[in-house]
């Protein structure tokens, strides 16, 4: 089954999956399928994927995953499995690239390089939404707080200009995944931390920041990694504080909040 599928995919493209590697590296020329996430077209460019974004099986995706980033086969089957359905044929086995485009299935707005649908190209990378992002990642290692800030300032951003703006409980939960990806893929997974050039690298030119020096992690990344940095970034969202040190915080509240003031009021 899987020569076969190896045999059919060098006829088509010259390239094998499963050869990929850091350093062959080519982007999707005019008849590759691309899609909206940086990691999948960078698997792509190096090889890892099908280098024509098609035919993406549960065992490309492991071998890839694993391959690229040292993914243990658990967590990509599962990560296949969160994505196949983007296939509306029956039973599917398989999903390309530009699958992944649709609006509104995985594909959602107030992307960190992607613009919302509603203004135009929803799966190329887009530098003024990347610079809108960049914004927020103001010192040369990021943490879960920076990543953060960035995720909502491009949710408030959308929220505001985009009319037909949506993003489900659902969506809050992909999302965090998504922003969490770089931290999973170049920095720490206990900390959150990772270096900026690194992501930002990436995410411009699609590619493993290996000239940069990066290299796969040499631990295998699981699940648990996955939900670790994606609670982090949760956290990390809150837009509340505790009060400084030394501030009467109770009396504060008093003043401000409350049942009283409001009720007299009304
Ligand atoms: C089966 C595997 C995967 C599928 C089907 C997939 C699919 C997607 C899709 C559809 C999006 C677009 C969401 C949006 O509208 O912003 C996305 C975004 C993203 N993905 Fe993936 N992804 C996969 C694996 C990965 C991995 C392994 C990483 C990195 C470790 C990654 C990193 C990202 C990042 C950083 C974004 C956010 C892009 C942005 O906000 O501009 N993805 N992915
Ligand atoms: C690859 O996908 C195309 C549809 O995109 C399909 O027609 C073809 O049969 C698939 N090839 C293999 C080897 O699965
Ligand atoms: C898809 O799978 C289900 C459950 O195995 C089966 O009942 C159904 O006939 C399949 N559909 C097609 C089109 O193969
Ligand atoms: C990039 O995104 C902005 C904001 O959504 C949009 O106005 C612009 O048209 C996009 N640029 C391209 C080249 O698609
Ligand atoms: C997130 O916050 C909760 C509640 O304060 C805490 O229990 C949890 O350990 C935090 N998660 C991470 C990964 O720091």
């Amino acid at each position: 089954m899987r020569s076969t599928v190896v045999t059919l995919l060098s006829f088509s493209c010259g390239l094998v999956h499963g050869q990929g590697t850091p350093d062959f590296w080519q982007p999707g020329g005019p008849d590759d399928f691309r899609g909206p996430c940086p990691m999948m077209n960078t698997l792509a460019n190096h090889g890892y994927l099908p280098h024509n974004g098609r035919n993406i099986t549960k065992d490309v995706v492991i071998s890839a995953m694993g391959g690229a980033l040292n993914f243990d086969a658990a967590l990509a089957s599962l990560m296949f499995d969160q994505a196949i359905h983007i296939n509306p044929e029956p039973n599917a086995t398989w999903f390309t690239l530009d699958q992944l485009n649709v609006h509104g299935i995985l594909e959602h707005d107030a992307s960190l390089s992607r613009s919302d649908a509603f203004f135009g190209n929803n799966h190329v990378f887009n530098q003024t939404v990347f610079d809108e992002t960049r914004r927020f990642w103001t010192s040369s290692v990021l943490d879960p707080n920076q990543l953060a800030n960035s995720k909502i300032a491009r949710q408030i951003s959308s929220k505001a200009f985009n009319p037909t703006y949506t993003f489900t409980s659902s969506t809050e939960q992909f999302s965090l995944g998504e922003v969490a990806a770089p931290v999973i893929a170049f920095g720490d997974v206990f900390t959150g931390a990772v270096n900026r050039d690194l992501v930002e690298y990436f995410f411009v030119h699609e590619r493993l920041p290996t000239e940069l020096g990066w290299s796969r992690k040499t631990s295998v990344v699981t699940l648990n990694d996955i939900l670790r940095v994606k609670d982090m970034i949760h956290n990390a969202t809150s837009l509340i504080t505790e009060a400084p040190p030394g501030c009467p915080a109770s009396k504060r509240r008093d003043l401000h909040s409350g049942g009283r003031l409001y009720q007299r009021r009304a």
